[in-house]
This record gives structure tokens, sequence and C-alpha cells, in this order.
């Protein structure tokens, strides 16, 4: 028999995992206590701290400054390149390629020394070109466009699971208390050899912590994901989700808030920011028509995101692949 893997976690870290393992001849079983359904039903609720649903989400350039930076801009451009490989493949999947644009209004040195030749050769993005003056919104000091991709989580995570189902994946709805308790549980596919813990939020790692996202999504189209980096560290953005999934208008980043309800005066702002960045998304009522608010818990980690490999048993092994952050989609197919 092959080695059987089980997958706990069936958020975009888990679906992927499950897929990539699935691919190199492994039997897998995905446990979760949630799976990726219709957002409409998704509940704000009960299902807060599964984060998938609740994301933009979309791919941004992030240019490095150190090598755990370098390591995640690597594992964004080979995410890059499998979503275009996928997309090109499977147009139901539910990305959808498209330009990236960058307004900041008090640009790092890391962004002033962006040029449009580090950018293409050194960092490997395409279609990368620096705003001129005359191009940037009142406010704005420095700017870029680019090549990138957005998703609509759900549509995408649903697609991965029906991946993995028809090329013979298992699935388990279940909650666990700790991830070790699955070895001991019998399975169709026989004995678990490997458990990879793809669980977010998940249990007790002390360096874990949430950063709550609050967001509006609207039913206004917009043709490009637009991110403005304000003066006061405050962030203004809209992520496109496409096949019929409206646009996220962000957004912020909030460590440590474990408020479940979304704040009106904070969807206002939010708006109103947009707004005076991109006025083109108010189309000709010039409204925006407000579908709900969204808060989510970005499953951040002191130290960066935790993937290795702990032996528990003599014949045990856990991979831990979690602490993704607020980067969970950009990187998914990121891991060597
Ligand atoms: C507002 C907002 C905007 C974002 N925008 C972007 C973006 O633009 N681009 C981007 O890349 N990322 C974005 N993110 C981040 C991204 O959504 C996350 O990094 C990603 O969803 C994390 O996925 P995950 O699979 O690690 O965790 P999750 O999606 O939380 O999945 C965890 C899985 O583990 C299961 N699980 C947990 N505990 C148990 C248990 N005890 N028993 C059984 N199962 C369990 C859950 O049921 C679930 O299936 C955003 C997040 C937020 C909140
Ligand atoms: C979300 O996770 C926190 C921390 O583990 C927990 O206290 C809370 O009950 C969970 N919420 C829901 C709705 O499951
Ligand atoms: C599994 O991952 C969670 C994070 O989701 C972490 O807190 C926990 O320590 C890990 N569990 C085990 C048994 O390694």
């Amino acid at each position: 028999m092959p080695p059987h893997v089980v997958v706990l976690g069936a958020g975009v870290i888990g679906l992927s995992s499950a897929l990539r393992i699935q691919a190199e001849g492994h039997a897998v079983t995905i446990v979760a206590r949630d799976f990726p359904s219709g957002s409409e039903t998704i509940d704000a609720q009960s299902q807060i701290n599964y984060t998938s649903p609740w994301g933009g989400a979309h791919n941004r350039i992030v240019p490095p400054t150190n090598p755990a930076e370098e390591r995640e801009h690597a594992m964004s451009l080979r995410t890059f390149d499998h979503m275009r490989a996928v997309q090109a493949r499977y147009p139901e999947a539910g990305i959808t390629f498209m330009k990236g644009i960058e307004y900041l209004e008090a640009p790092s040195e890391a962004y002033r020394a962006l040029t449009e030749e580090r950018a293409r050769s050194r960092l490997g993005v395409k279609g990368f070109r620096l705003l001129k003056e005359g191009e940037l919104p009142e406010g704005v000091k420095w700017g870029c466009e680019y090549d990138t991709w957005c998703v609509n989580p759900m549509v995408y995570c649903s697609f991965l699971l029906r991946r993995f189902a028809i090329l013979g994946g298992k699935v388990l709805r279940r909650e666990v208390r700790d991830p070790r308790e699955v070895f001991s549980w019998n399975f169709e596919a026989g004995p678990v050899d490997v458990l990879i813990n793809a669980s977010g939020n998940g249990f007790g790692d002390e360096n874990m912590f949430i950063t709550r996202g609050q967001t509006c999504l609207v039913a206004n189209p917009c043709p490009v994901t637009v991110t403005r980096q304000n003066a006061d560290g405050s962030w203004t953005f809209c992520v496109p989700r496409n096949f019929d999934g409206g646009t996220i208008i962000g957004g912020t980043k909030e460590p440590n808030n474990w408020d479940p309800n979304p704040s009106l005066e904070v969807r206002e702002t939010l708006l109103r920011k947009f707004a005076a960045t991109y006025p083109q998304i108010l189309g000709s009522e010039s409204k925006f028509t407000v579908m709900k608010d969204i808060v989510g818990r970005r499953p951040t980690r002191k130290g960066g995101i935790r993937l290795e490999k702990e032996q528990v048993g003599n014949k045990q092994t856990i991979i831990h692949a979690y602490g993704l952050g607020g980067r969970g989609y950009e990187l998914s197919w990121g891991g060597g």
C-alpha cells in the first residue's frame, strides 16, 4: 500500500498540500471541521476561525529586505506560475489574471530603489512598470503596476476539493482536540504514516496570534487590484473576486483583536478612502452597492510560517504547514 497521509485542515493550505501530496502517489485523507462551500452560506459567527473564506484574495509584490522576505518572495513567484498553469487549464478554478496597482504615500527605501530593471530581472515580476507622477492619485508619492492574479476564495477552494476527490482523495468532517489523536483512528486507507498539520489558527502554538481584518464586500466590479499604503500605516485596497463574487474593499490589520463584529464606522472609512483612491469603482451610478461586512482572523506567527517536519513516534511524522498570516493564497504553491 502507498503511504497514507492525513491532512488536518481544509483551508487553502490543507487543500493545496493534499493535492500536491496526492500527485506524488500517496493515499490522502483530509480531516477538518470546516470545508469550502458557497461563500453566501459560510457563517460569519460560527466559522470565523476558518480564515480561507474571508480572505481577498490577491497576490502582491512585496520587495524583499531580509532572508525571510526573500523566501516568501520566491514562494510567491512559484505560486504565480502554478496559478497561471491552473487558470489556463481550468478556467472554472476561480482565478483571474489582471493588473495589480500599488500606491504608497510614504515609500520606504525598498520601494524607492525598485527600478523597472530590478523588478523585472532581479525580482522576476512580470509586466512591471513604474507609474508617472501624473498617474498617481492625490497624496501618493510612489506607484507601480504589474501582472498579478486574484481568486474568488470559495470558488477556488471548492475547485481544489473537487479535484482532490475526483483523483481518489477521501474527506472526513471531524473536529479534533489535538492533531496527534488522528494517529490512533481507523481509516479506509489504513494507518496514518504522516500527518500534515494545516490547521490555520489551530491549537496552542504559543507563537501564534491572529491579525483581525475587516473588509466590505461590494457588488461593484473592478478590472484591477489596487493597494494603497497610507502614511499613517493603514491600508486601502480592493480585491476583485470575479465569478459573481463582487469586490472586496479593505481593510484593517489588527493584531490580537478578537472582536467578531464588524464596525459600521470602519466600513464607511474603508469605502470612502477607496473611492478617493480609485473613483472608477463607483461606476455610472456613482455609488457602492454593499453586500456585506467581513471579519476574518489571519493566522499569524511570530517568527513566520512554520513549515517543518517533526518525528512524533518511531514511525510517525507530523509536517507543520501553518501560520501563513495574510499571505496564505499568495504562497500556497510555494513550498519547494
Ligand atoms: C480580511 C483578510 C484578507 C486576506 N487577504 C488575503 C490576500 O489577499 N491574499 C492572501 O494570500 N491571503 C489573504 N488572507 C490570508 C488568507 O486568507 C490566509 O492566510 C489563509 O486563508 C490561511 O489558510 P489556512 O489553510 O492556513 O487556514 P484556514 O483557512 O483557517 O483553515 C484551517 C483548517 O483547519 C481546520 N481546523 C482547525 N482547527 C481544527 C480542529 N480542531 N479540528 C478539525 N479541523 C480543524 C479548519 O476547519 C479548516 O479547515 C486574508 C485574510 C483575511 C482575514
Ligand atoms: C475561535 O477560536 C478561539 C480560540 O481558540 C475560541 O476561543 C473560539 O471559541 C473559536 N470560535 C468559534 C466560533 O469556534
Ligand atoms: C498544529 O498546528 C497548530 C497551529 O494550527 C499548532 O498550534 C500546534 O502546536 C500543532 N500541533 C501539533 C501537535 O504539532
